[in-house]
């Protein structure tokens, strides 16, 4: 289900990217600069932040689409309270991280990159946590979590419920 912005609870909010928007207009690269910005101040790039930038920076909705959901820094869904990251990286992907990563999406009735209906858990893929010997390996915001098994998955979600 796609949320939509309170827009009239966000006034400050696009008041502080318009004062941004402002100060970057006509610089090389500012599109970029301007969505690093939005998504710092909303947390993430929704449809009604898109068109505002859009309008303001008189670059055309498709631009700043493709950029927003081209580069994997930005999100354009909103992110929950704790992010899980699988590694999908060589060594726990042999390892079997993709069961891990099943068995999360059925727990949690989401698919990669999708937060779950009360905001609580976003699910994200990620490239090797630089800890490949615990493969297969996720992470729960700072959470290191190694040598996992799918039957583990329910223990650990409790943690952060
Ligand atoms: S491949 Fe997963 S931690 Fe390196």
């Amino acid at each position: 289900m796609t949320k939509v912005l309170d827009i009239k609870a966000n006034e400050k909010n696009f008041f502080e990217l318009k004062e941004y928007i402002d100060s970057v207009k006509g610089a090389k690269g500012s599109l970029m600069q301007v969505l690093h910005k939005a998504q710092d101040i909303f947390g993430y790039l929704p449809i009604e932040v898109q068109k505002y930038i859009s309008t303001e920076l008189g670059v055309p909705l498709a631009e700043v689409y493709g950029v927003a959901t081209f580069y994997t820094q930005f999100s354009i869904n909103p992110k929950g309270k704790h992010k899980i990251g699988v590694c999908l990286g060589t060594a726990c992907y042999v390892k079997g991280s993709q069961l891990i990563m099943d068995k999360l999406s059925k727990e949690l009735n989401i698919k990669v990159g999708q937060t779950t209906e009360d905001n609580l858990f976003t699910l994200e893929a990620t490239r090797c946590l630089g800890c490949c010997g615990l493969a297969p390996v996720m992470m729960i915001d700072q959470d290191v979590y190694g040598k996992l098994e799918p039957n583990r998955i329910p223990e650990i979600l409790e943690k952060y419920k």
